[in-house]
Formats: C-alpha cells, structure tokens, sequence
C-alpha cells in the first residue's frame, strides 16, 4: 500500500507547482496548487487572514487519497499557497481526510474538525469505507492532529444510522462559548439528515439530535452541511446526492438545497419555511460559509459538479476552481447572493452605455474581454411586441462561444457552453425561472479565464459554468429577436 505522508506532499507540490504557468490559471478564482481540488473546507479567518483549504489529491488530476490543501488571502481573491495542511497518514484517517471545517479557540489555535475514512475488509463484502469525526489544531501553517481522534464515531450513533455516510462536520461556537457542529448523515431509510452535536470545549463530543431529515424529499445523501443565522432567518445549506428534477428548480444528479427556516436556540428545533437551489448553473457545489471580520457572511463552493469532471483543459496540471466568495443575505424568504465587494477593486477601464436600441445583432466598442465584472439591464423597447429574445455570446471568435439566453415569455434564462470548445458530451445547459417585472432582466456577469458566474436581479438568481475556450476568444455580442433596450456598465479585471 502506498504511504501518503505531509513531507511527500509538501516536496512534490513544490516542485510540480513550477510546471504550471499563471496563464494557465483562472486569475482571481482559487485553483488547485497541484494535482486535484474538491470541496472548500476548514474556510475562515484567522490572525489577519481568510484561510481556505480544500479537498486535494496532489499527484493527479483526478480524485484519490484526500489531503487537505491550504492557502491563505486577505482579500479573497489573491491567493497564497501554504504547504499541505494534513495528509492521510494516521490509522484513524488512513483512507483519506474528508471535508471539515475550522474556528479559532479560546487559546488562540486554530481548530480543524473533518472526516477521517478508514476502508476495513469485512467478511462477504469485500472493502467497506468508515467515516468518523477527527480534530487537528495548529497556527495557520502547520497543524496537529488530535490524540484522542477520533472524537465522533458512528458506533455512538443511534440504531440504524449509517457508519459508512457519516461526514463533512460544520462547527461553530454558541454565544455561551460551548460549539456545535452538523455532520451529513444517512437513515435506516438511505435518505439524507443532518446530525446536531455539542461539546463544551470543542474536543468532547455528543450526539445531541437529528436536525433535519430529507425524508427522500432532496435527493438521498446530505453532503457538506452548513447552519447559521442570516438577516433573522436560519439558513441550512447542504448538497445532496442522487437528486431528481423538480420543474427548474432543481436538477438530476449532485445539486445544491438551500432551506431557510427558524432556530429556537433554546430546544434546537429548527423549522423549514423556504426551499431553493443555492446555484442554478451546472458547476456548483459542496459551498461552505463563514464570517468575515466586518460581519458578512461569505460563502465559497467548488466550481465544479461531479459529473462533469470530463470538461476539463487537455493536458492541464490542475483541476478544480472556488467560487467567487459570495456575501449572503436573505430578502423575501430568498437567499441573495452578490461577489464579494472586495472584488470592486479589480475593476478596470469603465465604459458605459445607456439606452442601447439592441435589434438583430450588435457589437458595442470596447465591450470584450474575458476578465470582465459587466452590469446590463434589460428592458422592452418602445415598439409593439417589444423583444421576444435576449442573448449574450461571451467568450466569442469565429468559432466558439458561450451563451446566455432570456426568454421573457417563458421568463427563463438559459447559460449554455455547448458551442465553448467542448469535445465531451454530457451537461453544458442549463436553464431557471427568473419571475421578471415588465420583462426587466438585471444581470451582473463575472467572466474570468475559463468560468462564468451570473447574478441575476441582484444575486437572487445565480448560474455557474466553467468552461475552458482559448483566451484569445474574447468577444462579446448582443443579439435580440425583436427590439429591446439596454443599459450596460462593463469593467476589466485585473489583479494585482
Ligand atoms: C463532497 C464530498 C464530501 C466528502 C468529500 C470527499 O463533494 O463527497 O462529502 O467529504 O467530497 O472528497
């Protein structure tokens, strides 16, 4: 059996890091050092900096033995990388160190909870995965795992709870200074829940309640849950496997389920008032949040959906991008999302158009580009029967484009990369259900090298694609069925 120790990581990453050029990566989303990038985990901030470490598999582009990666910003989108922060090298964690999170204790270290999976041969079955909770503490570089790990097992758990679906705890601290945390879990029933624990100093734990049951409801799995307390509201973000369609709402395979509801700190009792898909492109998914100094609530997900992982750079040392970090907020039982305001300070070169008859196809001066922070409204224009479709090609040459697509009889908004480049078959639309006023279409559009993460109506909306045509392939052009108007507001970004 191999042996995956932090020193191996740590050397191999430093020296395959070299053969990755910064014009083969996205320039202001986080991508993986070397190797493979899932899940954001253990995302923070901790002694003047957000950390965010991320599933890793350092010598592959695909998925294997999970370490965790780390790397370090004050701004959200300049990334530093720091060495491996943990490697599957313990009996308790063996198999691989699953999703997590963090928070900073009393004592000033910082506190690391994630799954630990252990595969052990079971007689008539063959190999069979185990996942426990498991705690490192460390000081931003460089971390500890806990002697007395594994702190939750699934032997603890009431009957019929699965052992092997037991993962991806979220812990936070309570207001009297005891921490809670939710882990993913499934019933006797295969369906997904959410498990409640608390302990009084982070290191002894207890089974509390189930939380929330999916009761088939979303999907079966539960995966990377999240629980906190929004603009009055509480808000439960989880991922759920194996999910089926409902309307445009949500979609087959791995999605995302936002539920917002109340908490009553008191008996724990949470009460769902609102479901939701938190993204509604196809690349999306595992989002974890926390708190920025000032009080925002960030959240950052995996740019990318596990089936399709296909769609990827030929060749490329790399896979797996973040998000944006995104700020939440929770207007009319919605949750609303914006990037991050940190972003503003990338833009370049304004240019600005109001009021732009768009009939047929048109092309605007100065409007492309593929780093690109651009703010339309879309509206009818004063003629009968107004415009029937709106659509955006982005990423354009001669040859390939994206597109964004408004219907607003149907009120539907389509993303689609199908003509981006793409040689794979499989997912590259996607469309939702935008309730528009008079056909007015808010769009906020963030291009960066190889995704495309669209606001709608002020981030109540949010579609996510990835997609990887050449750099060179930078036009941008308007084209409507009928006559509509816009107003547009384009900048470039630039890092530092
Ligand atoms: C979600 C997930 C988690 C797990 C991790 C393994 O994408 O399946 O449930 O902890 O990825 O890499």
């Amino acid at each position: 059996m191999e042996t995956y120790t932090l020193q191996r990581a740590r050397e191999y990453e430093q020296t395959r890091e070299r053969e990755i050029s910064g014009e083969d990566r996205p320039l202001f989303h986080l991508s993986s050092r070397v190797g493979w990038l899932n899940d954001p985990n253990g995302f923070s901030w901790y002694r003047d900096a957000y950390h965010l470490f991320y599933q890793y598999h350092p010598y592959d582009t695909q998925w294997g033995p999970m370490h965790w990666g780390h790397a370090v910003s004050t701004d959200l989108l300049h990334w530093e990388y720091l060495p491996t922060a943990m490697a599957p090298d313990m009996p308790f964690d063996r198999d691989g160190c699953f999703s997590g999170s963090a928070l900073e204790l009393p004592d000033g270290k910082m506190l690391l909870m994630y799954t630990g999976v252990v595969k052990r041969k079971e007689p008539g079955s063959g190999l069979v995965e185990y996942q426990t909770q498991c705690l490192a503490t460390g000081d931003g570089r460089e971390y500890k795992k806990y002697e007395g790990n594994p702190v939750l097992v699934g032997e603890k758990l009431p009957e019929g709870f699965s052992r092997m679906d037991f993962r991806d705890p979220k812990i936070w601290q309570c207001e009297d200074g005891s921490y809670r945390c939710v882990v993913g879990n499934r019933a006797a029933d295969g369906s997904g829940q959410i498990l409640l624990f608390g302990s009084e100093d982070g290191f002894r734990w207890t089974f509390r309640k189930v939380l929330v049951e999916n009761r088939g409801r979303y999907g079966k799995m539960w995966e990377c849950p999240d629980f906190f307390a929004l603009d009055g509201h509480q808000v439960l973000l989880a991922s759920p496997q194996d999910m089926l369609p409902q309307g445009l709402e949500y979609h087959n395979g791995n999605g995302t389920l936002c539920l917002i509801g109340a908490y009553d700190t008191e008996t724990e009792m949470f009460e769902q008032q609102y479901d939701q898909a938190v993204d509604y492109g196809v690349d999306f998914y595992a989002p974890q949040t926390t708190l920025s100094p000032d009080g925002r609530r960030i959240m950052v997900g995996w740019m990318q959906n596990w089936d399709t992982c296909n769609v990827r750079k030929e060749g490329c040392r790399w896979f797996g991008q973040m998000s944006v970090p995104r700020e939440l907020s929770v207007k009319n039982g919605r949750l609303f999302q914006q990037p991050v305001r940190e972003l503003e300070a990338l833009r370049r070169e304004k240019v600005a158009y109001r009021n732009v008859l768009v009939e047929g196809q048109v092309e605007l001066p100065r409007i492309c580009g593929r780093f690109v922070d651009m703010e339309l409204e879309i509206r009818q224009a004063d003629v009968p029967g107004g415009y029937q479709k709106f659509i955006i090609m982005f990423a354009r040459n001669e040859e390939f484009h994206m597109s964004l697509e408004y219907d607003p009889v149907e009120s539907v908004l389509k993303l689609d990369r199908k003509f981006s480049g793409i040689r794979r078959g499989g997912i590259h639309q996607r469309r939702v259900h935008i309730p528009c006023r008079n056909s007015t279409l808010k769009l906020r559009m963030i291009l960066d090298r190889y995704s495309a993460e669209i606001f709608v109506n002020d981030g109540e909306y949010v579609m996510t694609m990835t997609f990887y045509t050449k750099d060179e392939a930078e036009g941008i052009t308007f084209l409507a069925h009928g006559m509509a108007k816009m107003d547009i507001v384009k900048y470039s970004l630039q890092s530092k």
